[in-house]
């Protein structure tokens, strides 16, 4: 109980923080970087439980911590103003589909789809 109080105590935290200094603290490492996101995304599939609302309360947090980092990561590749669109459409979905609006469903999904968003972004290994 007092560590699942503290785990969620610090993921606000983390929140507040970025929310706060989104795009002042680029420098500074966040442990939430698009690395790991992806990695919850393609085993866990976090953002489809958050979509079909399937999400316990952590789980919600963890997607909004990570949706929220998004745009002052920095993608290994493309133009940031591309990276910076995507991205601010995702936070936006995200926090439409939390708060309930209508098709906020239909949104995240778009806003989520891997392709729309590896093809600019991401640096696939070379094959061999
Ligand atoms: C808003 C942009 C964006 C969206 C949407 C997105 N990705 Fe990614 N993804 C990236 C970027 C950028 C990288 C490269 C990250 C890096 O190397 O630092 C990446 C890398 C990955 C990786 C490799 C992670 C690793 O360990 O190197 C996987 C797996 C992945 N994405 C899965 C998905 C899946 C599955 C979806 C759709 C459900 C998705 N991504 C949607 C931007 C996105």
């Amino acid at each position: 109980m007092i560590r699942t109080l503290t785990a969620v105590f610090s993921i606000l935290a983390v929140i507040a923080l970025i929310s706060g200094i989104s795009t002042a603290d680029e420098k500074k490492e966040n442990k939430y970087t698009t690395k790991k996101f992806m990695q919850a995304v393609k085993t866990g599939g976090l953002h489809t439980k958050v979509i079909k609302g399937e999400a316990t309360e952590a789980e919600r947090k963890l997607f909004v911590a990570y949706v929220k980092a998004l745009p002052a990561n920095k993608p290994p590749k493309g133009a940031p103003e591309s990276w910076k669109k995507l991205t601010e459409i995702l936070v936006k979905a995200t926090e439409a589909h939390l708060a309930g609006k209508e098709d906020s469903a239909e949104a995240l999904t778009k806003a989520m789809n891997c392709k729309v968003c590896h093809t600019p972004h991401k640096v696939y290994p070379p094959k061999t």
